[in-house]
């Protein structure tokens, strides 16, 4: 294992309560088993799952304050709600204090709460690692979302930022603007995504029925001359 994440878990070990460090390995693993999934640097997806709550060991004020000191913008969401600025102060100590200089690891550290629009494959990956990883049990939606997240990531991050805001909405919870953007973008996503894939199926069947394919005749082969065809070599 590398020396350097070697180093971090030991000290978040020291720095988490046993709950938010347990919590935080579950998130790495996860991060790290999406990464196989949608071919994505692996060493990455850890560091971002291991430093994402870093800053969560201190209360809302201490935040808010520490966020002033340092220069970090507060957005309206966060000031009334400033459990929300473990984010992005998480990202100013990954970057300050652990010494990642990586930016998709600091930008989905900083956005793991909240979403953004025109989210990374890491800012997913993290954002949905942080829902479905091992150890969680409350969301009444978590075994179709870790089903989910393995067949269709920008899916799953629409699904989870959904149920979270009708969460918050059902609770009277006051609800940051960034997450609403992000969930607005995510819905374009996905519907493009689907858009597209009805357009090829479209295709497809007007190829089968003309018989032809790129504007040539083509016949399709059946199972059985398929498998001879491969048998020949
Ligand atoms: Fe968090
Ligand atoms: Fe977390």
């Amino acid at each position: 294992m590398d020396e350097k994440i070697l180093k971090i878990r030991k000290h978040l070990k020291k720095k988490l309560d046993p709950y938010r460090y347990e919590h935080t390995l579950g998130v790495a693993l996860t991060c790290q088993a999406l990464a196989m999934r949608y071919g994505f640097d692996l060493e990455k997806a850890e560091l971002a799952g291991l430093l994402h709550d870093c800053a969560k060991r201190f209360d809302g004020r201490v935040m808010l304050e520490k966020c002033e000191r340092h220069g970090i913008v507060v957005s309206e969401g966060e000031r009334r709600d400033p459990s929300l600025l473990h984010a992005k102060l998480g990202a100013w100590y990954a970057k300050e204090k652990y010494g990642v200089t990586d930016v998709e690891i600091l930008s989905a550290i900083a956005c793991h709460t909240t979403g953004k629009p025109g989210m990374t494959l890491l800012d997913k990956i993290l954002y949905v690692a942080d829902y479905i990883e091992p150890r969680r049990n409350k969301a009444d939606n978590l075994t179709e979302m870790r089903r989910l997240a393995f067949l269709d990531l920008d899916l799953a991050c629409l699904k989870i930022m959904e149920h979270i805001l009708s969460y918050l909405e059902s609770r009277d919870c006051s609800i940051d603007a960034m997450t609403v953007a992000a969930c607005v973008d995510m819905r374009r996503i996905v519907k493009e995504g689907a858009d597209c894939r009805l357009e090829a199926k479209k295709e497809e069947m007007t190829d089968e029925s003309t018989g032809k394919r790129n504007g040539k005749n083509c016949r399709r082969r059946s199972g059985g001359e398929k498998r001879r065809g491969y048998k020949g070599y």
